[in-house]
Parts: structure tokens; sequence; C-alpha cells
């Protein structure tokens, strides 16, 4: 496939994201040098991405992998809204986390939750190249919004990431909770029938097991321990499980019919 397939200059795009990408960091209040020597590399696993469409109206033809080979701009707008809500949760996590490292319980669960921030910067990072490289202007202005919307601010998208993570209790259970849904999400796009953002996932999977590990680890901690009471461990498993819920959406959503339609 000719280079010239994709859609302007995305090279320069994509750089000019990482600018707004830097200085969305610094009004966080994640201090770049926290990330030693993490990059954030781009990453796809071509070969699980399988090359058939696995599902839908379009069942067996070979899946897309530049926009203009997308039929209908009707799919297109779903594929960048699927990349779209998936970048937003990403960076969200890391605004509601982010200050969490100060009040760390031990050395191991700072340098774990600092390597979920990591991990979510790079899957944020890694939707903004899809958006930025293969959408043209419509991704390009998605791509600005995933650093626009902010959690404090209660703007982002989907409601587990506008609520307040509050306490290293409320981390692991977001971790257990959240990222478990997370990671339902991440297996559903591995089937899309956009063969780059199918691709995306297989990495963003490994890694996001270990936010669930995390999650469960801490808990299991807190448990053994026996000083929090159990009531105020039912508070945030309630918290956390009920947002958690609202994410997998009604039961008669058109979004996720059409989502099956498409295989996006
Ligand atoms: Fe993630
Ligand atoms: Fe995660």
């Amino acid at each position: 496939m000719a280079d010239a397939e994709i859609v302007g200059d995305y090279t320069q795009n994509f750089e000019a994201w990482i600018n707004d990408f830097n200085e969305w960091q610094t009004k966080i209040g994640f201090d770049p040098s926290w990330l030693g020597d993490y990059r954030f590399d781009i990453k796809f696993d071509w070969d699980t991405a399988g090359d058939a469409i696995e599902f839908g109206d379009f069942e067996g033809r070979p899946k897309w992998e530049r926009r203009m080979q997308v039929p209908q701009q009707t799919i297109r707008d779903a594929i960048v809204n699927m990349v779209s809500v998936q970048g937003d949760t990403e960076f969200a996590s890391v605004e509601q986390q982010n200050h969490l490292l100060a009040s760390a319980p031990t050395e191991y669960d700072k340098k774990s939750a600092l390597r979920i921030m990591c991990e979510e910067q790079r899957h944020g990072w890694q939707m903004a190249y899809l958006l930025c490289t293969f959408f043209g202007e419509q991704g390009v202005r998605e791509a600005a919004k995933l650093l626009e919307r902010n959690a404090q601010e209660g703007t982002r998208i989907l409601g587990s990431f506008n609520e307040p993570i509050d306490h290293w209790l409320d981390f692991f259970m977001f971790t257990h909770f959240i990222a478990r849904d997370g990671k339902y999400q991440l297996k559903m796009l591995s089937t899309s029938s956009f063969k780059p953002l199918a691709a995306s996932m297989g990495p963003m999977l490994k890694e996001e097991s270990f936010h669930l590990g995390t999650g469960a680890n801490g808990l299991r901690r807190v448990v053994k321990q026996g000083v929090i009471p159990c009531e105020l461990v039912q508070k945030y498993v309630n918290k956390w499980v009920s947002t958690g819920l609202d994410l997998f959406g009604t039961d008669d959503s058109s979004s996720a019919q059409w989502a099956y339609v498409y295989a996006v």
C-alpha cells in the first residue's frame, strides 16, 4: 500500500500532537522526569490482528488497513469514535491517579503505579497515533480532544473516568474492577475490522494484565491485613463496580448494534 494513501501529512500531524501532549503532562502535574528511560513506543502485533473481518455485514472480506478502504463514512466515524473513547480513558486515568504517587504506602506500590501511568500514557499515545495517521483532519481534531477533556473537571467521556480516585484503596479497586472492564474492551477491539486498531490490542492487553494484577494484589494485602473495616472495603467495591457496570452500556444500545454490523 502506497504511503500516499495515508491521509495528509500524518508525520507532521502527530508531531504537532506530541507538542500538545507535552503541555498536557505539565498541566496535569505529571513530571516527565518520572518516566526515566520509559519510551512511548508505537507497538503493533500484526500476527494476531487477523486478515479477514470476523463478523457482521463484511464478514470474510479483508480487514481495512487504510481509511479509503473503509466503504462508508459512517463506518469511518464509528472507528474514529471507538479509538477516541479508548484514548480518552487512557489519559483520564493518569489525571485521576497522578496525585497518589506522593502518598504511596511502599516503594513497590509507587513503582507499580508509576509503571501503570506510563503504560496508560503509551496507550493514549497509540490511539492518538492512529487518529493522526489514518483519519486526516477528523482524526487530528479528535486526537486534540483527548488532551482537552479532563477527569478533574468531569469532562471525560465515560463516568468511571470522571470519578475521583482519592486514596490507595480507591486505586486498588479502580485497577481491579475498571482495568478489568478495560481488558474486555481491548479484547473486543482486537477483533476490529480496522486492522491497525486490531493490531494495537495485543501489546496493550499484555500491559493491561499488569494493571489488573496490581489491583488484585493490593486488595489481597489490604484484606489480609484486616485493618480497614469490611464495611469500608465494601463501600469502595460498590463505588467502582457500579460505575464499571455502567461502562457496558444499555441493553438496547444502537451503537453496540452498529459496532457489530461494521465489526469495528
Ligand atoms: Fe490502558
Ligand atoms: Fe490500564
